[in-house]
C-alpha cells in the first residue's frame, strides 16, 4: 500500500543528503567536541561548520547561534532565559502559540508573571492594535510565532518586533514552522531571539537552535559543563548538528517559497493564501464531499478537520482592539 503523507507540519522525513552527512558522526567521527585530541577537534570543526551554515541562512553571526535539543527547548530557553534576571512583570504571547511557548508562558504565569494572550483574526493573523495596546511599563518580552503550525498563517514579525522594541521589550519568535518554508532573515525581522527545529525542515529530530542577537542577556536553563558559550550545557549532538546545518542549507537552496497551495473547487483554505506559509495548508472539505469520497473505515488521513474558531483563537470578533483575551496574573 502506498502511503501519501500530508503531515509535514508535524514532521518531515530526513533528506538523504542530510542523512549521508550525518552518518560518519555516528561511527568513525564519534569525537566529543570538547576534547582536544584529533577526534575531538574533528567533531568541533563539524559543529562549527554547521553553525556557520545556519548563521548564513538566517543572516546571523555564528556566535549568535545556540544549539538545543529542538524547538521546545529553544522556546523555553528564550522565555525563561530572557526573563530570569527580572522580578515577575508582564509577558505577551499570541493566542495561537504552540504549547512550547504557551505552556512556558503559563508556567511563568504561575511564577507570578502577568501574561496577555493576543487574539488573531479569521486568517490567523495577530491583531496588531491589540498587541500594541497590551504593552505595559513592565512588559519584558513579547513572543509571537512566525508561522502557525495549524493554519500556516505568517505573522508580520518585523512590525511586531519593532513595536516591542519601541515599548522597551525584547522580542522572540518561534520560527519552527517558518524556517525552511518562508525566507527568514533575523536582521530584516529585527528579532532578539528566534527558535528553529531540525525535524520540520527535512533534518533530524532532537536538534534545534536558538538565535540570540548579540547583546541579548540570557541565562541558561540547563546547568552543567558550560557548553554553547555557557547557554546550553550538555555534550553536543554532533550528528544532529551536522544534519541541521545541511538541512538548513538545502532548504534555503530549494526556494520552495514559490510554491503556493491554492484551494480547489472542492476545498477551501482556512487562511488567506497570501497571508500564510506556502508549505502549510489547513483545508476544509464540505461535509457531503468528505462523506461521499472517504471510505468510512479507512479514513485515517492526515489533513486536519475544518477549523473551529476556538482552535485558532478563543477571541471574539476579528480585528477588535479590545479583545485581549486571557489576561491573567
Ligand atoms: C510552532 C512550533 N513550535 C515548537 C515546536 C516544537 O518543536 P520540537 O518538536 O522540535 O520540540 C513545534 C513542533 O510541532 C512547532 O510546530
Amino acid at each position: 500500500m502506498k502511503t501519501v503523507y500530508f503531515d509535514h507540519a508535524a514532521t518531515t522525513p530526513v533528506d538523504p543528503r542530510v542523512l549521508e552527512a550525518m552518518l560518519p558522526y555516528f561511527s568513525e567521527l564519534y569525537g566529543n567536541p570538547s576534547e582536544l585530541h584529533r577526534l575531538g577537534r574533528e567533531a568541533r570543526a563539524a559543529v562549527e561548520a554547521a553553525r556557520a551554515q545556519i548563521a548564513t541562512v538566517l543572516g546571523a553571526g555564528e556566535k549568535e547561534i545556540v544549539f538545543t535539543a529542538g524547538g521546545t527547548e529553544s522556546d523555553n530557553l528564550a522565555l525563561f532565559g530572557s526573563l530570569a534576571r527580572y522580578r515577575p512583570g508582564h509577558l505577551i504571547v499570541s493566542a495561537i502559540e504552540h504549547p512550547a511557548v504557551m505552556e512556558a508562558a503559563r508556567a511563568l504565569n504561575r511564577a507570578g508573571w502577568a501574561v496577555d494572550f493576543i487574539p488573531v483574526d479569521g486568517d490567523g493573523i495577530v491583531d496588531v492594535d491589540a498587541y500594541e495596546q497590551a504593552f505595559r511599563d513592565d512588559t519584558r518580552l513579547a513572543s509571537i510565532m512566525s508561522a502557525n503550525n495549524v493554519v500556516g498563517s505568517v505573522q508580520p514579525v518585523a512590525e511586531l518586533a519593532r513595536i516591542a522594541h519601541e515599548k522597551g521589550a525584547l522580542f522572540h519568535t518561534d520560527a519552527v514552522q517558518a524556517v525552511g518554508s518562508v525566507p527568514v532573515d533575523v536582521a530584516e525581522l529585527g528579532v532578539d531571539l528566534l527558535s528553529l527545529s531540525g525535524h520540520k525542515l527535512y533534518g533530524p529530530k532532537g536538534i534545534g537552535a536558538l538565535y540570540v542577537k548579540r547583546g541579548t542577556r540570557l541565562q541558561p536553563i540547563l546547568h552543567g559543563g558550560g557548553h554553547e558559550r555557557r547557554l546550553r550545557s550538555g555534550t553536543e549532538n554532533v550528528p544532529g548538528i551536522v544534519g541541521l546545518g545541511v538541512a538548513m542549507t538545502a532548504a534555503a537552496e530549494a526556494r520552495i517559497s514559490s510554491a503556493r497551495s491554492e484551494p480547489t473547487s472542492t476545498m477551501s483554505l482556512n487562511a488567506c493564501p497570501s497571508r500564510k506559509s506556502p508549505t502549510r495548508t489547513l483545508a476544509s472539505f464540505p461535509h457531503s464531499m468528505r462523506a461521499a469520497s472517504l471510505p468510512r473505515r479507512r479514513a485515517r488521513w492526515s489533513i486536519s478537520p475544518p477549523i473551529r474558531p476556538s482552535r485558532v483563537s478563543p477571541a471574539p470578533p476579528a480585528r477588535s482592539t479590545s479583545n485581549i483575551i486571557g489576561t491573567s496574573r
